[in-house]
């Protein structure tokens, strides 16, 4: 069956600063490249806190607003654009729950953090999300589409 990768659905990951100074970014891609997903955009930035507050601007009346948005501005941040069919939600299933004593072992959080304000990756949440957070990070010059020959047998 023939799924053309415009049809497909996409994701916004992001691998924060902890996760970068860990050394966890080739373990991280690693598990949504050997599920089957698709890698359609990268780069490495050191966001400014003014990035930070619009990236997380849903969440800004909450308590842990201002040490999130310093938190994700520290250092540099891996932002990624992943494909897939139910890449949003699958996306959410291999990082585990927020906090990380709560995510399942086997999970990205669940392995490889500890604390809530440590949890080294984020996802978009849906559709909506997913499709402002792509656009907030990435120009749409830098999404790449293309086929791989492994699709047809993931598809
Ligand atoms: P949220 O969007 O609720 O979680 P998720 O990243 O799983 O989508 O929160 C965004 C980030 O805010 C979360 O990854 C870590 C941080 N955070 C805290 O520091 N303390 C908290 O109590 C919560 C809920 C989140």
């Amino acid at each position: 069956q023939e799924v053309h990768a415009a049809e497909m659905e996409r994701t916004f990951i992001a691998i924060k600063p902890d996760g970068v100074q860990r050394g966890l970014i080739a373990e991280i891609i690693s598990r949504f490249e050997r599920k089957g997903f698709k890698l359609v955009a990268i780069k490495i930035v050191v966001p400014s806190k003014g990035f930070a507050q619009k990236h997380y601007h849903d969440l800004k009346e909450r308590p842990f607003f201002n040490g999130l948005c310093d938190f994700l501005s520290s250092g540099p941040v891996v932002a990624m654009v992943w494909e897939g069919e139910g890449v949003i939600k699958y996306g959410r299933k291999l990082i585990g729950a927020t906090d990380p004593q709560k995510s399942e072992p086997g999970t990205i959080r669940g392995d490889l953090a500890i604390v809530v304000g440590r949890n080294i990756i984020h996802g978009s949440d849906g559709p909506e999300t997913a499709k402002d957070e792509i656009k907030l990070w990435f120009k749409p010059e830098e999404l790449v589409s293309y086929s791989s020959n492994a699709e047809k047998w993931i598809y």
